[in-house]
């Protein structure tokens, strides 16, 4: 047995932090040092019928939390910084990233005087976007980090998120070759018709009067005949994502209010893609929302917006954690996502970077919150 004193469980004092890591009578670590003793630990060691630890020392609790914390902000900032330094975070090249910006940029500001696509350039990008998620095992991230200041920016952006996304679930969902292909080009063309929509709507700060709500929801249309001259080199499934990713499955969508099963599977999930990359980016108006919560918001809407299966599917694949989420832990500690552990969605792998001692650490910890008896996360930060 190890060394130290033997601490009855009405030791732990609510509110307070350990000091010391507390063993469990085999000697393995029960609570790890930094942990808050808070109500919801001390009924899960109730639960588990835990009668008394083992503590290096004897002043093994603490009254004070983490004195030299540093702020979100720099937790977040230095987190994200780490996820790209060690590879965590995945998301396509950023050559792939700026080629697909000029391709769309061009593609879109070239459209207002009528003047076509270049598919077989477009095409290109689809390649390049394929190629970069082919062994990715988790979703990739969005390739934006930074905010925007034109509207239309994000756009371009979103569409190649939504082309990443798109290629990535249907991959994960043995979807033919060439469904991908088409999905990923529907993808990137998707919002083609907001690009023909007067500029100071778009970019209004103000919120939009109903007249220019009815305008912006045209575009699905608008894009739909623009492109129309091409709809021969364009696959069905492209035009289709690029009429249909805004209708819904209770038949409230636009433009052409279809619901449920007259809406094809793959544009349902268009539709839901397109709302998450949209809530996970930033906007001139607003910061991004954690892919977290964006998953949150979608399952709210289940069954209104989004047809259910295939939202379960995409949240499946996802995990309601999805990889590159900076959570706080139980024990105070700051980790990231890695992705889906044993124990499922709501428990998973998770690196932990912030050390004993109060400090980061390069070299994280490994843990899998499904094997973790103690340690669940608290929280998930923006
Ligand atoms: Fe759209
Ligand atoms: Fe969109």
């Amino acid at each position: 047995m190890s060394q130290g004193t033997l601490i009855g469980i009405d030791q732990l004092v609510l509110g307070t932090t350990t000091s010391c890591d507390l063993l469990d009578l085999n000697g393995d670590v029960a609570i790890p040092t930094g942990t808050a003793i808070t109500s919801e630990l001390l009924s899960r060691i109730k639960r588990a019928n835990i009668i008394g630890l083992i503590a290096g020392r004897s002043d093994f609790v603490s009254s004070h939390v983490f004195p030299n914390r540093p702020s979100l902000e720099v937790i977040s900032s230095r987190i994200s910084e780490m996820q790209w330094r060690s590879g965590i975070a995945r998301s396509i090249s950023r050559e792939t990233e700026k080629f697909g910006r000029d391709v769309l940029a061009r593609t879109f500001s070239d459209l207002p005087g009528n003047k076509l696509p270049d598919i077989q350039t477009l095409e290109l990008v689809v390649e390049k976007v394929l190629h970069d998620i082919e062994l990715m095992r988790t979703p990739p991230l969005p390739v934006q980090g930074s905010s925007y200041h034109v509207f239309l920016d994000s756009l371009i952006d979103d569409s190649i998120d939504m082309a990443a996304l798109m290629g990535w679930h249907l991959r994960m969902m043995d979807a033919p070759e060439d469904v991908i292909h088409g999905a990923c080009l529907g993808a990137l063309l998707h919002d083609t018709g907001m690009f023909l929509i007067p500029e100071f709507i778009l970019e209004k700060p103000d919120s939009l009067k109903r007249a220019e709500i009815r305008e912006i929801h045209k575009h699905p249309y608008l894009g739909s005949r623009a492109l129309s001259p091409l709809n021969d080199r364009i696959p069905k499934i492209a035009r289709d994502i690029i009429l249909m990713h805004h209708e819904c499955e209770d038949g409230n969508g636009y433009p052409l209010k279809r619901s449920g099963d007259e809406i094809p599977q793959y544009v349902h999930l268009s539709h839901i893609i397109d709302d998450y990359t949209a809530l996970v980016s930033p906007r001139p108006h607003r910061t991004a929302v954690t892919p977290h919560r964006a998953i949150k918001c979608l399952v709210r809407d289940s069954g209104r917006s989004y047809n259910r299966e295939v939202l379960k599917g995409f949240v499946n694949r996802t995990g309601m954690y999805p990889q590159g989420s900076a959570v706080i832990l139980s024990s105070n500690e700051v980790g990231v996502v890695i992705g889906a552990g044993n124990g499922g969605l709501f428990t998973p792998e998770v690196d932990v970077y912030f050390s004993r001692h109060h400090h980061f650490s390069l070299t994280p910890q490994r843990i899998d919150l499904g094997k973790d008896r103690f340690r669940y996360i608290q929280r998930v930060m923006r």
